[in-house]
C-alpha cells in the first residue's frame, strides 16, 4: 500500500471514444477538486494479452508497467462498461493479472456505464470481485445507465441525478484514504490489517 500516490484509474473498455473512460475522468476530476493526485491508463496500455498463468519470467513488458503503477497507486478507481448484464473482459483481464498481491488492502472505488436501463449487474459483480481479491471497496459506488442520454444531455433531471454519484465516488476515494491513513496520509507502523 502507498498511501502518497495518485489515484489511478484503469478504464474497462477498449473503445474510442469510450463513455466508461469519460465517467472514470469525471469521478477523477472530483477527487482532483479534494486535492488528490490522479492518473489514467485507458485504451492501448490495456490492450493486454489474456492472463494464462504464465511464469514470472515471460510476463509481458505492458502488464509489468500497470503492475508498477497500480502497485504505486494510493487507490485504484475500476471503470467497466456493462457487457451481458456484467463487467467487460478486459476489466477481468486487468483485475487478473493485477491478482491479490497487488489488490489486497489496496483502497478502490468502481464504476459502471451502461446503454441500456441498468449498469447494476456489472457494478455489483466488479465490486464483488475487487472484494473477493482483497481490496477495501469503498461503499460509494457509481452504475450509469442510458449512459449516450446522460452525457449528452448532463443538465437533464436523470442526469443531475446519475451523475452525483460519480463526484460522489470521486470525492470517496482521498476520503477514504484520509480515514484509513489519518490526517497524515501515511499508514500507520503495523500497516493495514490483510
Ligand atoms: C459485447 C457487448 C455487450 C453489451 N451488453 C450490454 C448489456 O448487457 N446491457 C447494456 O445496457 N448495454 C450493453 N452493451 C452496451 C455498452 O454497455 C455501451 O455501449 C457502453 O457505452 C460501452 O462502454 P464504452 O463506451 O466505454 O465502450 C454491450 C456492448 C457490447 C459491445
Amino acid at each position: 500500500m502507498n498511501a502518497q500516490g495518485p489515484i489511478l484509474a484503469l478504464c474497462g473498455s477498449l473503445r474510442h471514444p469510450s463513455r466508461t473512460r469519460q465517467a472514470l475522468e469525471r469521478a477523477l476530476a472530483a477527487a482532483a477538486r479534494l486535492g488528490a493526485a490522479t492518473e489514467l491508463l485507458a485504451g492501448e496500455p490495456l490492450r493486454l494479452p489474456l492472463c494464462d498463468g504464465r511464469p514470472e519470467a515471460e510476463i509481458p513488458p505492458a502488464v509489468a508497467e500497470l503492475r508498477h503503477r497500480a502497485r504505486a497507486a494510493a487507490a485504484l478507481l475500476l471503470g467497466s462498461p456493462e457487457y451481458c448484464g456484467t463487467y467487460s473482459a478486459v476489466i477481468k483481464n486487468v483485475v487478473e493479472w493485477l491478482g491479490p498481491s497487488i489488490l489486497q488492502g489496496k483502497v478502490v472505488g468502481v464504476v459502471t456505464v451502461a446503454e441500456g436501463p441498468s449498469a447494476q449487474g456489472s457494478l455489483r459483480a466488479l465490486r464483488e470481485l475487487c472484494l473477493l481479491e482483497g481490496a477495501w471497496v469503498v461503499p460509494a459506488a457509481a452504475a450509469i445507465p442510458l449512459v449516450e442520454q446522460v452525457f449528452a444531455q448532463p443538465s437533464a433531471p436523470l442526469a443531475v441525478s446519475v451523475l452525483r454519484h460519480l463526484d460522489a465516488l470521486g470525492k470517496a476515494l482521498p476520503g477514504a484514504l484520509r480515514r484509513l491513513h489519518g490526517p497524515s496520509g501515511r499508514p500507520p507502523a503495523e500497516g493495514l490489517p490483510a
